[in-house]
């Protein structure tokens, strides 16, 4: 069965649409002994690993060694809030995914439901890319749009965005697990099909699915 192992710092709505909605042998790693998403993983019967040291280099290889020990087919990030050093990527190169709260590369970082506010845009989003050296920089695989009404603030699009990040995680998972999926140097391949700027989805489509 494909392994997936799912990398979560909080409260775990991400993890939770991959557990509903993706066949696969899943573990959860956390920095976070406290997070929900670690209960939600056990209350539906995986097994979660908690990577809680201080220092970062032994952190990092705390969460080589206990990664390397699941041998996962894929790794996704779902509100993993620690910055993965070179030494972790390099093994899983090409095996880690991310689910970043905008339309990359547009606002990268943190905050970005309140920056898509303050700069007046009118289309704002979520974007699935894997994970490279640079922070929320690897290539793009799929992106899922809304469009901002005049009452939205951070927290109506906060909602928004992690509503259609609910539909487009297990989405993009499973495509890995059917090996629909693949990457070669910089370019992603869709059933064999170069796709430049990742799959786009609109919020309609989404919720239809
Ligand atoms: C998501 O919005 C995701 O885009 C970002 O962190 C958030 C995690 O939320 N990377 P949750 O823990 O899955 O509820």
């Amino acid at each position: 069965m494909f392994k997936l192992l799912v990398m979560v710092s909080g409260f775990g709505s991400n993890l939770q649409a991959i557990i509903d909605h993706c066949p696969a042998d899943i573990q959860v790693i956390s920095d976070n002994p406290n997070a929900y998403g670690l209960t939600r993983a056990q209350d539906a019967g995986l097994k979660t690993h908690v990577i809680k040291t201080k220092d970062k280099q032994q952190f990092n290889h705390d969460l080589l060694k206990c990664a390397q020990a699941f041998s996962p087919d894929l790794i996704a990030l779902a509100g993993f809030m620690r910055i993965l050093s070179a030494d972790f990527i390099q093994p899983f190169e090409d095996k880690i995914i991310n689910i970043h709260p905008s339309l990359l590369p547009q606002y990268k970082g943190l905050n970005t439901h309140q920056r898509v506010l303050d700069a007046g845009d009118k289309i704002h989003g979520t974007t699935l890319h894997f994970v490279n050296e640079a922070l929320d920089a690897g290539p793009i695989i799929a992106q899922g749009r809304i469009s901002l009404e005049n009452h939205d603030n951070a927290s109506t699009l906060k909602d928004k965005v992690q509503k259609i990040e609910h539909i487009l995680y297990p989405i993009v998972i499973n495509w890995f697990i059917d090996g629909r999926i693949s990457k070669k140097e910089n370019t992603i391949y869709f059933d064999n099909r170069p796709i430049e700027q990742g799959i786009q989805f609109t919020q309609q489509e989404l919720e239809m699915i």
